[in-house]
């Protein structure tokens, strides 16, 4: 019956219900699954586990590539199933598990779990569940529309079970480019000078022997969440254009700039399709997840290629994807997560990496994951493997936040995810500041004035002077440096 989808027939014989599969797992055992931002996620296994959760106690540690789609973080988490999470999610279910306690959250720079993994510094993994589009003849694996961590935990795990998905279309095979570092000490460079080149085969390759089960489900990924821009994203974008502009005309790069790299979420996906009206021309993204900006620019031309972990999409712009497939096949490579966010080729390609933060303080340290210090809201995802390696790193962000009771630039970040030192460029709606070759002091005046709300501007500068009188590299006054979100947290505003 599935003979285009299961090509080595002595593999039929593993072809079982969700149900029968979930009977494989045994409490306290670790989990890998695909899915990578909503994408290329299992969809019949994690609602099998829940339903058998209610049968008898089993609590995992679940791995990903990132954030799963169809809810399943949620129904997971709520069942009871996950007992430690990592290396990032996004679900208001989970993260109410994290913030209480409930789940152990490990949030982690996503191009190091599978090396933590390799190295034994984690669990390894008993049971590795990926979303296929096929089983080759020679065993091998076919992702879909992400890689993530798949290739690592086929590679490691125990068992693997495939969920082969018949919605998606067998034209994804040859999008993919799997290719796993050697171990360490003896590793040799990442042979990949280029985001074009492609340096692995198009599937997973595991022995046959290992697939315990193959299960077959027709759900769809979910649809990205991210909102359409508006005023204050096409004004950050407005910001980034006319600061890449003066790159390209201070000669520190092409009109093509160097390769992209865009986070998730509404605001990089908005200013990224900002650059549809920008002059620039035979762009390429190297990046870990594409949304539908990113095909925007392939369509416009604008962007020549596009290198990702995973490609995230609305409804509408999937169906465009999916109709399109041949000709996006050639202009776009789903890579390990390890490959597409590795600090080695980071480094080399020179990557201009754009990401949100939640706040970030006079100093230019960046918090991308704590609400109010203290609570989880994603996780650093990808940032830090970019940020840190990039030729320029740049964050944005709203200046305020829930309607101005919030200042995103503050005295001190409450938690810092990205130090002074990995921050090149700050922007929000009200304009940008470069920070390069700046010390703290010289730092301070150009964000307040550049970056923070008018309305926030003025305490901005009280604390900045008071700070000075205290002295040092870092002026700070210690007793106030966090008053902003105590007074937050205490009068629901950070406005005196
Ligand atoms: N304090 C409290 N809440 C804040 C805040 C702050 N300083 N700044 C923003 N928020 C809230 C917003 O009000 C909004 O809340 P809502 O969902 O209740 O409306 C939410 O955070 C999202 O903010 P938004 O302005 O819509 O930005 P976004 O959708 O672009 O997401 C991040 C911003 C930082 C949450 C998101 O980019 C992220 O998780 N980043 C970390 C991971 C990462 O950078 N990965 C990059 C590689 S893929």
């Amino acid at each position: 019956m599935y003979e285009d989808r299961i090509r080595r027939p002595a593999l039929m014989e593993k072809l079982m219900t969700a149900q029968q599969a979930a009977a494989l797992f045994k409490d306290g055992m670790t989990v890998g699954m695909s899915g990578f931002t909503r994408a290329g996620d299992a969809k019949a296994m994690p609602l099998a586990l829940v339903e058998r959760a209610r049968a008898a106690p089993l609590r995992l540690t679940l791995i990903t590539g990132a954030l799963l789609g169809n809810d399943s973080d949620g129904l997971m988490a709520n069942a009871g199933v996950v007992a430690r999470r990592l290396p990032f999610q996004s679900d208001a279910a989970l993260r109410r598990k994290i913030n209480s306690g409930e789940v152990m959250f490990i949030d982690q720079h996503l191009s190091e779990t599978a090396e933590q993994l390799r190295s034994g510094d984690l669990a390894p993994v008993d049971i590795a569940v990926i979303e296929a589009v096929a089983i080759t003849a020679d065993g091998a694996i076919v992702p879909t529309m992400s890689v993530g961590n798949s290739a690592s935990f086929a590679q490691q795990a125990r068992m693997v079970i495939v969920e082969i998905n018949l919605s998606a279309p067998l034209a994804l095979e040859g999008l993919h480019d799997i290719y796993l570092p050697q171990d360490r000490p003896l590793r040799g460079a990442i042979p990949l000078v280029s985001p074009w080149q492609r340096i692995g085969s198009t599937t997973i390759a595991i022995d046959p022997a290992r697939i315990a089960a193959i299960v077959i489900t027709d759900s769809p990924d979910s649809p990205s969440n991210a909102l359409p821009g508006d005023a204050e994203t096409d004004a950050i974008a407005r910001h980034v254009i006319a600061f890449l502009e003066g790159e390209v005309r201070a000669g520190r790069m092409g009109p093509e700039l160097l390769p992209l790299q865009a986070g998730i979420g509404t605001i990089a996906n908005a200013v990224l399709h900002g650059l549809v009206a920008s002059p620039f021309r035979n762009m390429t993204m190297y990046s870990e997840v594409l949304q539908d900006s990113a095909i925007e620019l392939l369509d416009s031309g604008q962007l020549a290629m596009a290198s990702a972990s995973s490609i995230t999409l609305s409804a509408a712009v999937h169906e465009r994807f999916i109709r399109d497939i041949e000709s996006y096949r050639q202009r776009i490579v789903l890579r390990p997560q390890e490959i597409s966010n590795h600090p080695e080729v980071v480094r080399r390609l020179g990557i201009i990496a754009l990401n949100t933060a939640l706040e970030f303080d006079i100093y230019g340290n960046v918090n991308s994951t704590h609400v109010g210090g203290t609570h989880m809201m994603n996780g650093i995802g990808g940032s830090g493997d970019f940020a840190r390696n990039g030729q320029l790193s740049i964050f944005v962000s709203k200046s305020v936040a829930k309607d101005g009771a919030i200042s995103s630039v503050v005295p001190m970040a409450a938690h810092v995810d990205h130090t002074e030192h990995d921050v090149d460029v700050l922007v929000t709606e009200w304009g940008l500041a470069d920070l390069r070759g700046l010390a703290p002091r010289e730092r301070a005046p150009l964000i307040i004035e550049q970056c923070a709300h008018p309305d926030y501007r003025p305490q901005l500068r009280a604390y900045f002077e008071a700070a000075l009188r205290e002295g040092g590299q870092t002026p700070h006054v210690l007793e106030q440096a966090l008053s902003w979100h105590v007074r937050y947290k205490r009068e629901g505003t950070m406005l005196r």
